[in-house]
């Protein structure tokens, strides 16, 4: 059996299914790509007989990526397989990924159909898919669940009928890793010719215990393991990739596999996933997490300093924090900063790299240290931005003590210069309401948040807002050292995103005069 162990990326499939996680087809494609540069093996671009919108993204990756296998996700229906082949047939590496629900629950409450039926609808899925292309992937959702015998006979049908992948889910996060262990040494066992094909795990994380089953499955022969960048995905989650590749990096005494990632790509592709997503990393998250190689106790803080090895496994550096890579400040040249941008995953044209200088160097203005977190937010805040409506010229607000909150805005809307003033519970409010106001917009913001992106109180705030309106939710961001600048940002941000998607859903572009990151 082969040492290598596949990574199969779903974060632009599972990892979308994360509530509020919706991206946009520019930022599923800047994903895709960078998960290409990492070295990802597969990745699932989306479930195409979702929406028209999971359709045209999914269609859009397999025209850009060159090197990675992309899959498409479809129930056993031809209708489903159908769309998902039309939307993967430009990828070099097109790969049909069917599934249907295998355990007694799902069969009972939900399919309504008996163990006989299901295993005519894989034997006609599989078939079907195998007659579009070679690559087929099967899997059997609940499968922790399924009857055991009931799943070795699942995979030996999906098996004949020609199935290059099968994979093992733990749908409902439930399984622990010894049972894991088992079920894969049993269908090891019991299904013949299952050593040609390649077998996977797809862990939940519900029990916080996906990545523990996903490096089990793999000692009990998994050599394809499907994972999301920072663990996001459905409910609590799917397995996190950087964890799996780091634990195989950090511990080839137990797991004596490799697989093809550029380790020194995570920690970028981290900040990149969080800030499209609007999904903070938890401080403490293992590897990516800002806490992740922060020694806090002075015992640990002397160890350290006298011998990394005491308490450090592995290197920040191992993941892509450089030491040299945090700090850039306003004397840095334009070359340095050209090369920061790249390492962090951006792949920018010479207007875009100068757009980011400008604001880099205005930022380094304001702030002493630029951190690789400023860059990543100026680049995705200031730089790729889908067309605009509207922008903000000019914020002005009065709040304190004895004041009550004014907003001043100035805005370009539709080209024109507009300007208003309103009041507010707090500046935030006021100038929130006066950009409503001033848009007529009828959206509902759902959620707000500020993040401090560094420490120090020249830190950039962070803001993320949810924002909501006739079935269609957008994240917005905004970044400044001036919080109440960086929530107008985020609001407008989130105005233009929906502005977008409703032009899209009508099937009409923006104006054509307005700057688009795509063109
Ligand atoms: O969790 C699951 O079972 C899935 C399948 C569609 C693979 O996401
Ligand atoms: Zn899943």
């Amino acid at each position: 059996m082969s040492d290598q162990v596949f990574i199969f990326d779903t974060t632009l499939r599972d990892g979308e299914q994360s509530p509020g996680a919706t991206m946009n087809i520019q930022e599923k494609l800047r994903i895709a790509k960078q998960l290409e540069r990492m070295g990802v093996d597969v990745i699932e671009a989306g479930f195409p007989v979702s929406s028209e919108g999971d359709y045209e993204s999914v269609r859009a990756i397999a025209k850009a990526l060159e090197n990675c296998i992309v899959a498409g996700l479809a129930r056993t229906g031809r209708e489903d397989i159908d769309r998902a082949w039309n939307a993967i047939r430009p990828a070099k590496y097109p790969r049909i990924h069917t599934f249907i629900a295998t355990s007694d629950i799902h069969l009972k409450y939900k399919l309504k159909k008996t163990q006989e039926e299901v295993l005519r609808d894989i034997a006609d899925a599989v078939a079907y898919a195998k007659k579009l292309t070679d690559d087929v992937e099967f899997s059997a959702e609940d499968a922790t669940r399924t009857d055991l015998p009931f799943l070795c006979e699942v995979a030996r049908t999906a098996l004949k009928a020609g199935a290059t992948t099968i994979n093992i889910p733990d749908t409902v996060g439930y399984t622990a890793p010894t049972e894991y262990a088992h079920i894969m040494d049993t269908i090891r066992k019991e299904v013949k010719g299952i050593d040609k094909i390649v077998l996977s795990v797809h862990c939940h994380n519900d029990l916080g215990l996906a990545t523990s089953n996903s490096v089990m499955a793999i000692q009990y022969g998994a050599r394809q393991v499907e994972c999301t960048i920072n663990g996001i995905g459905e409910r609590a989650g799917n397995t996190a990739m950087e964890e799996v590749v780091m634990a195989i990096r950090t511990r080839p005494d137990l797991f004596p596999y490799f697989t093809k990632i550029d380790t020194k790509m995570i920690y970028p592709t981290s900040r990149l996933v969080s800030q499209i997503t609007g999904m903070k990393v938890q401080p403490n998250k293992a590897i990516v997490g800002a806490n992740a190689f922060a020694h806090e106790a002075g015992i640990h803080q002397d160890g350290v300093l006298k011998e990394k090895l005491t308490y450090e496994i592995m290197t920040p550096e191992s993941v892509g924090i450089t030491k040299s890579s945090l700090v850039m400040g306003k004397h840095s040249g334009r070359h340095a900063f050209r090369d920061r941008v790249k390492a962090l995953g951006f792949d920018l044209n010479t207007d875009q790299i100068q757009k980011a200088f400008d604001l880099f160097k205005g930022l380094a203005d304001r702030k002493k240290t630029v951190f690789d977190e400023d860059i990543v937010a100026i680049i995705m805040h200031e730089v790729l931005r889908i067309p605009y409506r509207y922008r903000l010229n000019y914020l002005n607000v009065v709040s304190g003590t004895s004041a009550i909150p004014t907003a001043m805005v100035k805005m370009e809307i539709d080209g024109e210069q507009v300007r208003d003033v309103d009041f507010g519970d707090g500046p935030v409010d006021a100038a929130m309401k006066t950009i409503r106001k001033m848009t007529h917009s009828k959206s509902k913001l759902m959620k707000f948040a500020i993040n401090a992106i560094t420490g120090g109180t020249d830190a950039q705030g962070e803001v993320t807002v949810y924002v909501q309106e006739d079935g269609i939710s957008v994240v917005g961001q905004g970044a400044h050292t001036d919080i109440i600048v960086a929530s107008a940002k985020a609001y407008i941000n989130a105005l233009n995103k929906l502005e977008y998607q409703k032009t899209k859903q009508k099937g009409k572009t923006m104006k054509p005069n307005y700057t688009d990151e795509s063109r």
